[in-house]
């Protein structure tokens, strides 16, 4: 059996002060910025709205969610941080309507996640919404962030997937970003082994630079390799490279439909190591074809 896959592979962060944004548009209706092709969309109360307008989008994107069809995107609020009147408010205000999941800014310890758990769960069951609905994600960008990251990922069954935010990370650390991403490979691996060692998903921070296709595949590409999930975007222009680095290619949809059928194909045969291509494949490259496989059917569920 293939795993059930969450399709994380695009984020895109939408400024919860654009009610256009967030409107319906076009002869389907949905949510302007649900059109776009993301898997899932982060509607951002946290940095990048003004302090001014923060009630203005924690307004705009309340509404959004009790009356915006946004199709098959999932919905992920990020709210500022709970240890601020605003980020309470944020949480309060978008519960009633829960999002699928509650995006943590700037964690740091595993107490603060256990605090917005235990919040979110008293908040469902006040509306009358089923029990652990709403995930939580986990924002990574400090060091004390990243060297906690393992503790953080595995410290609730509601946390599914850490985002890293390599904005901040760079600010607090004060490393240097170049083009080839070397001075956040400790960070970015770290998150990664954190994730999977607790069996989460692992986002990529989005690609800064505005049209720079081959900045972005490069990242989107490096992000892959690394074993993230997905890259979260900035500009909807960006969705479609990203989508592609992380939808498996014919090539490797081939490849795992012949380890499966090498390993356990033959009549009677559970197979516990062969040879394809000249090349000793075993139970790991099972667990791999499985994976694509899974990842192949749901991508392809999602272009119907
Ligand atoms: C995102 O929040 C970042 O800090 O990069
Ligand atoms: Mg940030």
């Amino acid at each position: 059996m293939n795993p059930t896959i969450t399709l994380r592979r695009s984020l895109l962060y939408v400024p919860g002060d654009r009610p256009e944004m967030l409107a319906p548009a076009g002869p389907r209706g949905q949510a302007k910025a649900a059109q776009r092709g993301a898997d899932g969309l982060i509607l951002n109360l946290e940095d990048a709205v003004a302090p001014a307008r923060k009630e203005l989008a924690r307004q705009t994107v309340a509404r959004a969610l009790a009356t915006a069809d946004f199709g098959v995107a999932e919905v992920i609020v990020r709210v500022n941080p709970l240890a601020t009147d605003t980020g309470y408010l944020d949480l309060l205000s978008i519960m009633p309507n829960a999002p699928a999941a509650v995006l943590l800014p700037k964690v740091t310890t595993v107490e603060e996640v256990r605090f917005a758990a235990w919040t979110v769960e008293r908040l469902e069951g006040l509306h009358g919404l089923p029990a652990g609905r709403t995930k939580i994600m986990c924002m990574i960008e400090s060091a004390a962030g990243i060297l906690a990251a393992p503790e953080i990922a595995a410290c609730h069954p509601r946390v599914a997937a850490l985002l890293f935010g390599a904005a901040d990370f760079s600010a607090e650390t004060g490393c240097t970003r170049t083009p080839d991403g070397r001075a956040l490979l400790y960070a970015t691996s770290r998150l990664v082994l954190a994730a999977r060692s607790a069996g989460i998903d692992v986002i990529d921070a989005p690609h800064m630079k505005l049209d720079d296709a081959k900045g972005l595949a490069r990242g989107a590409q490096m992000a892959r390799e690394l074993g993230f999930d997905g890259k979260s975007a900035i500009h909807p222009a960006q969705i479609a490279a990203i989508n592609a680095a992380f939808s498996p290619s014919q090539e490797q949809i081939a490849w795992a439909r012949r380890v499966i059928e090498t390993l356990t194909g033959q009549p009677g045969a559970d197979l516990g190591a062969a040879v394809l291509d000249g090349q000793l494949i075993e139970a790991p490259h099972l667990t791999r074809a499985r994976r694509i496989l899974a990842l192949a059917e749901a991508t392809a569920a999602d272009s119907w």
